[in-house]
């Protein structure tokens, strides 16, 4: 009797072994493969009106700067998730240590709208899936930008994800990879410039705010966020029930809501503060054509 549990108990534990041998072998080739996505081309003008609009829009629009660094130069460790893994961002400039080189313009563009890397293989947690409706004027004025910065001597480690880390992204529990969930064929938004509820939720967009708050707006749990994160707030008309324009314009200036309480940064307020007034105007609009909602569905 005993002989047959333990034989029993020995099959079972040879078969969770291998089931997660095999998520892991799966994970590891999922993160290292290449995706045969073509390039976008684009028309790259550098004078210097469109370096300085890529500046605006790499600081108050698409925030490259918060995980790139001011300088774009990296951040090492940018993430540091434990036995999850290590993420560093690499350094954008053509200084010593900076992967700029091996870009030309469209396979930039791909890597911003896509997340994937020169050779083609996924990168972790660049956000493609805020980027990927992004107009071709809006990526082609970033890439002019990214381009003009200074050069910024700093190597990093590449990042690695340990093998804790392999089987939760194999069981679907660590979304690292936005080049894995992204609609590649979406159409770019092209939207005019203006105070219009369509630019404002272009903005949205492409500004991670619906990334963050959710599609519907109302918050709850970032996907893929660190567990000490707190959650995004319901930024929905009941969610901001009270506020006025100003008083959303000054909680994006200050970090302070209408009740002077200080908002957390992982709202990057100090970015989106940054956003002139018809950008400004244009988000506000769009937050209030949208429907009310309760906290927390996303
Ligand atoms: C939320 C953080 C985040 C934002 C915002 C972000 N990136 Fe990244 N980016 C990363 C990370 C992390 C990596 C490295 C991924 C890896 O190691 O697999 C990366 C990698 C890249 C790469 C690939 C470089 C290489 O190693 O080959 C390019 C190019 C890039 N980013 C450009 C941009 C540009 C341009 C913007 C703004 C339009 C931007 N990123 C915004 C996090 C971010
Ligand atoms: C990286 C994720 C992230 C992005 C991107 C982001 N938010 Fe937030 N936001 C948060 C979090 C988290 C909070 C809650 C902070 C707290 O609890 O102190 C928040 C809070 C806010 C608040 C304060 C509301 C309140 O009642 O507390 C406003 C307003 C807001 N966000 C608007 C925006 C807008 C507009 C955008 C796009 C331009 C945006 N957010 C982009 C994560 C984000």
């Amino acid at each position: 009797m005993l002989k047959t549990i333990g034989k029993f108990l020995l099959a079972v534990a040879a078969i969770v072994v291998l089931a997660v041998a095999g998520v892991f072998a799966k994970a590891t080739l999922q993160l290292g493969k290449i995706r045969d996505l073509p390039a976008p081309r684009l028309a790259v003008r550098t004078d210097s009106a469109t370096i300085e609009r890529g500046r605006h829009l790499a600081t108050a629009i698409f925030k490259c700067v918060d995980c790139h660094g001011r300088d774009l130069g990296g951040r090492e460790p940018f993430v540091d998730a434990g036995p999850l893994g290590l993420i560093n961002t690499p350094n954008l400039t053509t200084g010593q240590g900076g992967v700029i080189r091996r870009y030309d313009d469209a396979l930039l563009a791909r890597a911003v709208r896509h997340g994937i890397r020169a050779d083609g293989s996924p990168l972790l947690i660049m956000p493609a899936l805020d980027y990927v409706v992004a107009s071709d004027q809006d990526v082609a004025a970033v890439i002019a930008y990214v381009r003009s910065v200074p050069p910024v001597d700093r190597d990093h480690e590449p990042s690695t994800v340990r093998p804790l880390g392999r089987i939760l992204y194999g069981i679907g529990q660590f979304p690292l990879i936005d080049a894995d969930v992204v609609d590649h064929a979406a159409p770019p938004m092209e939207v005019p410039v203006g105070a219009t509820v369509e630019y404002g939720k272009y903005l949205g967009s492409v500004g991670g705010c619906i990334g963050c708050h959710g599609p519907g707006l109302s918050g709850g749990k970032i996907p893929g966020g660190p567990p000490d994160w707190k959650p995004a707030a319901n930024i929905t008309p009941a969610g901001l029930k009270g506020w006025t324009e100003t008083d959303f314009i000054t909680a994006l200036k200050t970090g302070r809501r209408p009740n002077r309480t200080p908002i957390d940064t992982i709202m990057p307020w100090r970015l989106a503060g940054q956003m002139d007034s018809t950008e400004m105007h244009a988000v506000w609009l769009y937050l209030q054509s949208r429907p009310p909602k309760p906290f927390g569905g996303r």
